[in-house]
């Protein structure tokens, strides 16, 4: 069987899981997204928002089914624009940004290529969805990300940073993708593509992308763009 891992793989997950499904997984529930992203938000808001002018634009890549970030900054004042590559997913995050009573413009395309989306950004967010684009594009998207980016502009993006795995690790991953393999007897499952890197590659794709990383913690990069590529 053909395997889609990326792309438009995530309009068929949202068809059959939903907000909850493409955001956490199917084991989660609507109670903990919102936890998380209470938490997410405090972070976000004293680790990174400091860094754009007031008022400022910010891209939401890979805003997702319920634009939770997006609908975040709006509140906050921020002018904002989500992308995703999934159709029906921009209409669910549609949904909940009138629902929040937030005006977001959304844009569907792939991180590989923004070249629809007009203007240029003060912010660009990336959280829960970088590591989701196969490695051999994962330039191609930084370069992008720059080009999106005003001189001077911030990026703030999630990548998985790969290391060690402690045995209790190990020993999870065996137990889910045993329960995963189980479960794709009875139901649709969707594999979706996961990219790791090390720090040295990160700072390595950072600088060859045009980017001064200015601080990172637990997988978020804060980055700031220094030169035009
Ligand atoms: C795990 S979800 C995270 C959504 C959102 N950032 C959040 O945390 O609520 C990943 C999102 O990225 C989108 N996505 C995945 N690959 C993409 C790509 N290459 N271009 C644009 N969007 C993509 C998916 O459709 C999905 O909505």
């Amino acid at each position: 069987m053909k395997t889609k891992r990326w792309g438009n793989v995530w309009e068929e997950k949202v068809k059959h899981q939903g907000e909850v499904g493409i955001i956490h997984g199917t084991n989660s529930n609507m109670g903990r997204v919102l936890k998380q992203l209470e938490k997410d938000m405090e972070f976000i808001s004293s680790w990174a928002l400091p860094s754009i002018p007031l008022g400022g634009n910010i891209l939401d890549c890979g805003t997702g089914p319920m634009a939770r970030y997006a609908v975040g900054f709006s509140k906050l004042g921020y002018k904002v624009t989500g992308v995703d590559v999934s159709p029906t997913t921009i209409k669910l995050a549609r949904g909940w940004a009138q629902k929040a009573g937030q005006k977001i413009d959304f844009v569907n395309a792939n991180l590989v290529d923004l070249s629809k989306i007009s203007g240029k950004f003060d912010f660009l967010f990336c959280i829960e969805t970088f590591g989701h684009i196969p490695s051999y594009l994962s330039l191609k998207t930084l370069e992008q990300f720059n080009k999106k980016l005003k001189m001077g502009g911030h990026g703030f993006i999630q990548f998985w940073v790969d290391k060690e795995k402690p045995f209790m690790r190990l020993l999870y991953e065996f137990l889910y993708f045993s329960a995963l393999k189980i479960k794709k007897m009875f139901t649709p499952v969707f594999h979706v593509n996961v990219s790791s890197y090390t720090s040295e590659e990160i700072e390595d794709m950072c600088k060859s992308t045009g980017f001064e990383i200015l601080k990172n913690e637990r997988g978020y990069y804060l980055l700031k763009k220094i030169r035009n590529i």
